[in-house]
């Protein structure tokens, strides 16, 4: 069942997303080598509770955390711990939500600390222009398949493998809604897309093969030969006049551009 949004509700859903994008980058501005993911993520549960919100992801579905946050070989789902020290040349994918007035806003970063060799850098750049590829045909009229298919062709255009395991969704009151927002598939296929459709489109792109293999903690999710994978995500509204990009991106780029400027 897909829920379509009035435009007072769009309003509210946006007001998450930019409060999930301030919160991205409080987190991005303490990513630096020495500090534990379970610091970051409690950096980011005070700044969304500070903020009025609350962290939906704590106990959905038994998870533990108000974040996830994956490093290097993991691609999505991973938990904080303490054991988790980040260091120089690392890739660090902060994916995480809020829920506010009734509804959840729901956005991923993945930031490179300090030195990072220039194919990944590459990797994290391909991916994030995969999302606006994506985004460019999320209007009224197409299908999900038409964003499914611009974010595989231009991934894989550079010969990074495309995660199939996991997907986009609906974003709404819910964390999850319908329809999934798969990142491979063929242009013209699937849920037409209507105005008053949110959605969140999350691709998931590794430098290697495209194999994941889930770990034992039952949530990590890493790839099968340990080469790292970014991971983006932002929530869109279909409008009259196209695409609609609930989440600021700009947000987060400003904060780490500060950062990387004084040290
Ligand atoms: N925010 C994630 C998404 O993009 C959901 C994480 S699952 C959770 O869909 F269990 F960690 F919440
Ligand atoms: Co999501």
């Amino acid at each position: 069942m897909i829920y379509l949004k009035t435009d007072e509700e769009i309003e509210l859903l946006r007001e998450n997303c930019i409060l999930v994008s301030q919160t991205l980058a409080e987190v991005g501005r303490h990513i630096r080598p020495g500090v534990t993911t379970k610091e970051l993520d409690k950096i980011a549960e005070d700044f969304i509770r500070s903020h009025g919100a609350i962290p939906p992801q704590i106990g959905y579905e038994g998870y533990p955390a108000a974040t996830c946050i994956s490093v290097n070989e993991q691609v999505v789902h991973g938990i904080p711990t303490e054991k988790t020290v980040i260091k120089e040349g690392d890739i660090v994918s902060v994916d995480l939500c809020t829920l506010m007035k009734g509804f959840v806003g729901d956005s991923a970063y993945t930031f490179a600390v300090g030195e990072v060799p220039e194919e990944v850098r590459n990797l994290l750049k391909v991916t994030k222009e995969a999302l606006y590829k994506g985004t460019a045909q999320a209007k009224a009229g197409n299908r999900v398949g038409d964003i499914s298919a611009a974010v595989q062709e231009y991934a894989e255009s550079f010969g990074y493998g495309v995660v199939r395991e996991l997907e986009g969704h609906g974003l709404g009151r819910k964390m999850h809604e319908d329809p999934g927002v798969p990142n491979y598939g063929a242009r013209g296929r699937g849920p037409l897309l209507k105005e008053g459709m949110v959605i969140c489109i999350e691709p998931m792109v590794t430098m290697g093969n495209k194999a994941v293999v889930f770990e034992r903690d039952g949530w990590t999710v890493r790839t099968r030969d340990r080469k790292p994978a970014a991971h983006y995500e932002f929530a869109v509204a279909i409008r009259k006049n196209g695409p609609d990009v609930l989440t600021d991106f700009s947000i987060i780029e400003q904060a780490i551009e500060q950062v990387n400027m004084v040290s």
